[in-house]
């Protein structure tokens, strides 16, 4: 039936919450695949047949996000949700928007000003969802949600950030696809850019349950990578020793690393904008998946996150800016021999190269869009119909 063509809602058994399929909203979400990536491999000096992408551009709303939505907004609907909400920095709310648009919600994203990549802010007018600029950035923008949502249960808003458990749920099924494209041969790492830190903790909580229920014996490792402007994980792991440490990982530690951030205001900033995120919310939960999957965090700089873009596209695939610096991360773990060249690498390329064009088109140009699209002549389109 319809659940079948759901990369995601094929996996119902291991989501937990699910009960019926009455309430499932849906839209082909998670029908990606995994690229074995033979000329990149060349590229990244690692050995043609080891290294895969595990393409989410490719969702309906060109990121990785609908597979956590389509089993958010199912929950939603179980408990009778009619407006939802996200801060976001881009993604999510073109996922959401797409998502409420389908199931007759009410959808209120709200953007950092400037922040978001034009790709992403289409989708969510397009699909009709009140867009809502906030001055700040996203970290203030996800505050200013909770707070609404906790201040103002009256208006009864549903918030679909990561903070919300059932968008991991469906997170989760992104690594059962993985396993299922390598005929559950467990690969040796897993490669995903940080941020928010929602997939990093979606992918330990899947692992941890498959071995438990005998599906698997071996877990594959964790490499988050993170950009170099945007990179409390990498700081609190790497330079401040954080571990989980059976949960009782140290809190004040924690509390005073971003005491310090916010007084001397230090804001995330990376070209990477989906991951431009100084506060991640799910950090205690990653630092589980570190613990699970015996992971390693690595910061790439904006530079570097650029080229191997322009990689991924060059030789056969492409996304944008945040999704490549799982490649560069890999490159980079691959350089110190961290990964060697026996072992099978996937990494997650999380959102689709429309995305972000702004970014593409300035890296291969040198020139700023703004300033190409100033030289064409302006013609005023009037549409037929009023954006409601
Ligand atoms: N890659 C892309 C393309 C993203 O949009 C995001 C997050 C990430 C990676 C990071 O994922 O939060 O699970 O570590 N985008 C969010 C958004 C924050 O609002 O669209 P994470």
């Amino acid at each position: 039936g319809r659940l079948d063509f759901s990369g995601v809602w094929r996996f119902r058994e291991l989501m937990p919450f699910y009960r019926d399929t009455d309430n499932i909203v849906t839209i082909g979400e998670g029908r990606t695949n995994l690229q074995d990536a033979q000329l990149l491999a060349k590229q990244i000096n690692h050995k043609p047949g080891n290294l895969f992408l595990q393409y989410e551009g490719l969702n309906p709303s060109g990121s990785f996000k609908d597979n956590g939505m389509t089993a958010a907004f199912t929950h939603a609907r179980l408990v009778g949700a009619k407006r939802v909400a996200c801060a976001s920095t881009g993604n999510t709310s073109a996922s959401l928007a797409m998502f409420a648009s389908l199931s007759e919600m009410t959808g209120i994203v709200f953007i950092g000003s400037g922040k978001i990549a034009y790709g992403k802010l289409s989708q969510a007018l397009e699909y009709g969802a009140r867009t809502l600029q906030v001055q700040g950035d996203f970290d203030a923008c996800l505050r200013r949600v909770r707070q609404i949502t906790v201040e103002h249960p009256d208006l009864g808003i549903y918030l679909m950030n990561s903070v919300n458990p059932f968008r991991l749920e469906g997170q989760k099924s992104i690594m059962f696809r993985v396993l299922e494209a390598l005929d559950w041969q467990v690969p040796d790492w897993i490669v995903v850019p940080g941020g928010n830190l929602g997939n990093c903790a979606a992918f330990g909580k899947a692992f941890s349950e498959l071995k438990e229920l005998g599906l698997i014996t071996q877990i594959p490792r964790l490499a988050v990578i993170q950009a170099a402007g945007a990179n409390p994980l990498h700081k609190l792991v790497n330079e401040h020793g954080l571990t989980w440490n059976g949960g009782r990982y140290d809190r004040e530690k924690v509390r005073q690393f971003f005491s310090e951030m916010d007084a001397a205001d230090v804001h995330a900033h990376t070209i990477a904008s989906a991951i431009e995120i100084g506060h991640p919310v799910n950090l205690p939960k990653a630092l589980r998946s570190l613990d699970i999957m015996n992971g390693v965090v690595r910061e790439v700089d904006d530079e570097t996150i650029l080229e191997h873009k322009a990689l991924v596209g060059r030789y056969g695939f492409g996304c944008e800016p945040a999704s490549a610096a799982s490649v560069a991360g890999a490159r980079q773990l691959i350089e110190e021999g961290v990964i060697s060249r026996d072992e099978r690498v996937v990494c997650i390329l999380t959102g689709h190269v429309l995305k972000d064009p702004d970014a593409t088109v300035t890296y291969h140009t040198g020139l700023d869009v703004k300033a190409i699209q100033d030289t064409a002549p302006r013609k005023k389109v009037t549409g037929r119909l009023a954006n409601p």
